[in-house]
């Protein structure tokens, strides 16, 4: 893929926008699946930013990555109705077993694992989505056995 060619198609369609950013890394994201270093030059370069203005949005934002994702991503909800029934040991217990902490994916490139706030499912939680599917009532042997159905 011409990432150039095709972030500046991108810029280009969004470009009349009164706040193009946002709209333009999220078409980014869905086209490459990150944000890559040479689409985000352009698009500091297009929208006259600084490189650093333009790193800090996708900073922020949890939804953007710096990096390709693997071959599968796994998200577990961070919010407060799944943290108050052991959210927190989950993503722990996830994040162990998995050998990596959050953004991170593991070694065999199959696993992403990210945090989400509210995945709408907190009558169930503590849930968790891996790639479009999202799942409820999890532990972490849930968790695993989701994970390695889909490898
Ligand atoms: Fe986790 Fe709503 S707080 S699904």
């Amino acid at each position: 893929q011409d990432v150039e060619k095709e972030t500046a198609a991108i810029v280009d369609s969004h470009e009349q926008l009164e706040g193009p950013l946002l709209p333009i890394l999220h078409d980014v994201q869905a086209k490459f699946g990150y944000i890559p270093e040479e689409a985000l030059l352009h698009i500091a370069d297009r929208l006259n930013l600084s490189r650093a203005e333009v790193y800090g949005t996708i900073s922020f934002y949890h939804d953007f990555r710096k990096k390709a994702a693997g071959r599968h991503v796994l998200k577990v909800c961070r919010s407060e109705a799944c943290q108050s029934v052991g959210g927190d040991k989950l993503a722990e217990g996830v994040q162990s077993a998995l050998g990596i902490t959050w953004h991170e994916t593991t070694d065999d490139g199959m696993i992403t694992l990210e945090p989400v706030y509210c995945l709408g499912l907190c009558a169930c939680a503590p849930a968790a989505m891996l790639d479009e599917k999202i799942h409820g009532r999890l532990d972490k042997s849930g968790v695993l056995a989701l994970v390695e159905e889909v490898k």
